[in-house]
């Protein structure tokens, strides 16, 4: 009989993970203590945007594989196999991470568990969690019961969670045991061959947030040279086509502009620096403050060239806003870059309007000082000044002419070096990218 599996926490990661693992043909139970949420997903209605992903959840449903609960008891009855995957947000006012949804999934489950199952975390959190969770996990299952931790980062992407998901580049755990090792290898057969690293919690627990380290600096190393090609008068779009020729650099992760956001890279790195500190390493992670110091300064600058081009102040300036969601697929506005320019401009004077395809109720939810437009037509019309801020495939495909009958002058500023420069400036539009001359 194969594995039973929970997946415990149904944000991003959660429901993808319930949802393609039903796919792979596991029986899956997810759980999450919103009830509503529990509801619209049992009747198919995926509560976030991510291309693909509802017919995976559909198809789930449908062949009764995948159901979701509120109830722990049911959840303990159910699993051999616990996956937890709720979030571990930036604390209030702190860099450190709040893994207390962690310990409540885990202080929720363990007493229930009456039977031999894995409880493997998925979450991004300090090194150190796992160990400190298999304590209380061990401490709060019944006596008796063969309970036992894992760890198993997940490295997917937004926009790409089921392909991250059903095609991984690796497959990291940390385990304890050849017990759960043996289990997590079962689970994950049906994905084929993909190289998996076995090794310590600690070592596990790392693997993430070195890797989202990694990911963050290279984009802030790419800002940096866009500070000094902007400096030098040089083109950091050019630069970065030349270095990506190099096998050693690449180029991916390598488009300078408004730099990153999310509900990831900024808080993870943050993180990484608070748990380095309490561990006496903090000199190594220093340079991740300079990252995070790279990424904030290009919002600020962006700022300031939309300022520029207002003519030196936002007071009486219209300006469209291109973009909402921290990144093109996604209708997540967590620390959006693009949110943070619109609020900005908009405290500073500037009447802002702003369109985004998909991430647009997200947006008027947190932000309702601010204008929207139901286009990006709309949101430009009467505009000043215009700022692309999240790539959009239909942002980069728009039509300078269409779009510089409705505008009040043909100004823009391209916070993601998306657009071609030369169709723009020949249909008579001042065109600014950050980066470049
Ligand atoms: C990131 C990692 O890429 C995933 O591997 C990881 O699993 C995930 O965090 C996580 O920890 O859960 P994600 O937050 O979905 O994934 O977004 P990315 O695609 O990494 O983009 C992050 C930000 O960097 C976006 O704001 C994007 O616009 C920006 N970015 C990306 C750049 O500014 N330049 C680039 O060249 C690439």
């Amino acid at each position: 009989m194969p594995y039973r599996l929970t997946v415990i926490g149904t944000g991003y990661l959660g429901i993808t993970h319930a949802s393609c693992m039903a796919d792979l043909g596991f029986d899956v139970l997810g759980l999450d203590i919103d009830a509503d949420k529990v509801r619209r997903l049992n009747s198919g209605e995926l509560p976030i945007h991510e291309p693909g992903l509802e017919p995976v959840l559909r198809r789930g449903l449908d062949s009764g594989r995948l159901r979701f609960t509120t109830s722990y008891e049911e959840a303990a009855a159910f699993g051999d196999v616990h996956f937890v995957c709720v979030g571990t947000p930036q604390k209030r006012g702190e860099y450190a991470a709040d893994v207390s949804y962690m310990d409540s999934a885990i202080e929720s489950l363990a007493p229930h568990l009456d039977r031999e199952c894995l409880v493997v975390g998925k979450s991004t959190v300090p090194v150190g969690t796992a160990e400190r969770l298999a304590d209380l996990l061990a401490r709060l299952a019944p006596a008796g019961v063969e309970v036992e931790l894992a760890w198993n980062p997940e490295f997917l992407r937004e926009g790409y969670a089921v392909e991250d998901t059903l095609k991984p580049d690796r497959i990291v755990i940390g385990v304890r045991s050849e017990r759960a090792e043996k289990m997590l290898r079962e689970v994950y057969q049906p994905l084929g061959d993909i190289p998996m690293v076995v090794t310590d919690f600690a070592t596990s627990e790392l693997v993430k947030t070195a890797a989202n380290a990694f990911l963050a600096t290279k984009i802030s190393f790419i800002n940096a040279m866009a500070e000094v090609c902007e400096a030098a008068h040089a083109d950091v779009t050019q630069l970065s086509k030349a270095l990506s020729y190099d096998d050693r650099i690449g180029g991916r992760f390598l488009n300078a502009g408004l730099g990153f956001g999310g509900g990831c890279l900024p808080k993870d790195i943050r993180a990484f620096m608070a748990r380095a500190g309490e561990l006496g390493a903090d000199q190594a992670l220093t340079f991740l403050r300079e990252v995070d110091a790279i990424n904030m300064r290009r919002r600020a600058r962006m700022v300031d060239l939309a300022r520029e081009l207002a003519g030196g102040s936002f007071h009486g300036c219209t300006v469209g806003v291109l973009g909402a969601a921290f990144k093109p697929n996604s209708d997540d506005i967590r620390d959006s870059p693009a949110l943070d320019v619109a609020v900005t401009i908009g405290a500073q004077g500037g009447q802002v309007t702003v369109y985004d395809p998909i991430a647009l109720g997200n947006a008027r939810k947190a932000h309702p000082e601010l204008h929207y437009g139901e286009s990006a037509l709309e949101a430009v019309r009467g505009a000043h000044v215009v700022l692309l801020l999240t790539e959009w495939p239909e942002f980069v495909d728009l039509d300078p002419e269409e779009l510089g009958k409705v505008v009040a002058a043909r100004r823009i500023v391209d916070g993601r070096n998306a657009l071609n420069t030369e169709t723009w400036r020949s249909a008579g539009w001042h065109y600014r990218a950050l980066g470049r001359p």
